[in-house]
């Protein structure tokens, strides 16, 4: 049977991966691509649908993004939101009003025809609306099928060819009716079956990576976070040995880190793994150093020469496999660029690929983070794992401020590991999205018994956030905070005294480097 597939057009909307998840969630593979991609690559027997989604642009700039026209001739439906509806408008011979005043927010919809994509949606409900232009003429062969006060035609459709336009996003929690929507286009519109799920993406996976690695080897950097320990389990399952996992030890890591990573991937994962203890490189090339941005460089690049060396040591390795995920590769590619693009440079250790000269294998590059902890859980990957915070390619390098030396890492290290265990006896780890210790660059005098002591002060950190693009402090019951900074300043020695950080970010960054 063939694979079905959902096809978003990307226009440059923020709503954009809430299409894709929208879609997701009714069990249907999606992929979201640039307006540019060639119509030629696509195989159009597993496509079922495609979605035009919004965007910024007026179909009448310049700059408008605009697709390839022949998909109009493919004879599968398709679904515009907002700029998409407006596009498909111009496109198909319509007429769009150019209009200097946006409409944005809440607004009554009514429904004026129910067939299809307004199957069991109520004729009054409250849709969500932000856009300047309107679709003033339809294309010949629609008809209206909802207005609402501002935009007469709020919603089109040609029932023949299965083309629908709707002036308001569906995609958006604040549409009433937009789930029903998104449902009615993929079910009874695009009649898709729904039978995608992570285990038959397990499957189709497992068989791509043989396809593609045929018997040469695959190595991978181990990191112990979510993205490269499944991509690491998954890569197994499909080639076993062939794949060789690097877990480098850059004495940069949390309290038992290394350990934990052994323990689980080698012994009870049974992976190639391959342990190097580059702490002492990574700390003497590091002495001395107090610039963050310099801290970031200078491990980034001892990074790529332990794994470059080590992997020559392999022998002959063909590919470089890697668990970058869907949101990384739409923003990497964007036309818009997108918020996180700049933010986001420093964060890859990057450099790998182009200098090793290996082909890359990505095969979580079409998920959302939650989706890869469903595939963790699938192939029994222990919840601790799965649910780890993040945690910064540098280490606690970028949590010591000044110098970083292995009595300091040791320091950050038993605070970090009180701090993070009661929050987890607490409860409250997995509510927050990210929590460690800072250790700050000065001293402060505090009572220890009878003597007066002059020790290290520490800053405490957690954060509720989304995706770590904007993020707030996290609200810990004062008798929580005490507990923690109990917990520090009496078994942690060389620290007496505990902040805890009550900024968001912005102004102020995750990390404190
Ligand atoms: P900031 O501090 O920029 O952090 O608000 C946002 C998220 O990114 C992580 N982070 C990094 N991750 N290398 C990484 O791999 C880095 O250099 C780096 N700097 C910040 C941070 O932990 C948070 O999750």
């Amino acid at each position: 049977m063939a694979r079905e597939k959902i096809l978003i057009i990307d226009f440059g909307s923020q709503y954009n991966q809430l299409i894709a998840r929208k879609v997701r969630e009714l069990n249907v593979f999606c992929e979201i691509l640039p307006p540019d991609f060639p119509v030629e690559s696509i195989d159009p027997a597993e496509i079922k649908g495609i979605i035009l989604s919004g965007g910024p642009a007026s179909v009448y700039s310049k700059a408008a993004p605009r697709c390839d026209e022949r998909i109009f001739s493919l004879g599968i439906p398709i679904m515009g939101i907002c700029y998409g509806m407006q596009l498909m408008s111009k496109m198909l011979g319509g007429d769009v009003a150019k209009s200097h005043q946006r409409e944005y927010g809440r607004a009554p919809l009514t429904v004026t025809d129910h067939k299809l994509l307004f199957k069991d949606v109520p004729k009054a409900s409250v849709s969500w609306m932000s856009h300047g232009d309107k679709v003033r003429r339809m294309p010949k062969g629609f008809i209206r099928i909802a207005r609402s006060p501002n935009t007469s035609i709020a919603a089109f459709a040609d029932f023949k060819r299965n083309f629908f336009g709707v002036q308001f996003h569906p995609e958006v929690a604040h549409t009433q009716a937009g789930k029903t929507i998104i449902r009615n286009f993929v079910r009874l519109v695009c009649r898709c079956r729904g039978d995608w799920s992570m285990k038959s993406f397990i499957n189709e996976t497992v068989a791509d990576i043989r396809a593609a690695a045929g018997p040469d080897r695959v190595i991978l950097g181990l990191s112990g976070g979510v993205d490269s320990s499944v991509a690491a389990v998954l890569i197994n399952k499909a080639i076993g040995r062939r794949l060789v996992c690097i877990f480098v030890d850059n004495g940069l890591l949390r309290k038992d880190e290394g350990k934990a990573v052994k323990e689980l991937f080698q012994k009870h994962f049974k992976l190639n793994l391959h342990c190097i203890d580059a702490s002492k490189e990574f700390l003497n090339n590091l002495s001395g150093v107090i610039e963050p941005e310099k801290k970031r460089k200078i491990i980034g690049r001892t990074f790529i020469k332990v794994f470059d060396r080590e992997a020559k040591s392999i022998g002959r390795v063909k590919y470089l496999a890697q668990g970058t995920l869907y949101p990384d590769l739409i923003e990497s590619r964007s036309v818009f660029g997108g918020p996180s693009a700049t933010i986001k440079t420093h964060h890859n250790v990057g450099g790998l690929p182009k200098k090793m000269n290996l082909k890359l294998i990505e095969p979580l590059k079409y998920l959302f983070k939650d989706e890869v902890r469903k595939v963790g859980r699938e192939l029994d990957m222990p919840p601790d794992v799965l649910g780890r915070h993040p945690f910064p390619g540098p280490g606690l390098a970028v949590r010591i401020l000044g110098e970083v030396t292995k009595e300091r890492c040791d320091i950050l290290r038993e605070v970090d590991d009180r701090f993070i265990s009661t929050l987890k006896r607490e409860n409250l780890y997995d509510k927050i999205w990210q929590a460690f210790a800072v250790l700050l660059p000065v001293k402060s005098v505090g009572v220890m018994g009878d003597e007066r002591t002059y020790e290290n002060v520490v800053a405490i950190r957690a954060v509720t956030s989304v995706d770590g693009m904007t993020a707030d402090w996290a609200r810990i019951p004062y008798d929580i905070l005490g507990k923690i900074s109990n917990r520090i300043i009496n078994e942690v020695k060389g620290v007496n005294r505990v902040a805890y950080d009550i900024s968001s970010k912005p102004p102020s960054t995750i990390e404190w480097e």
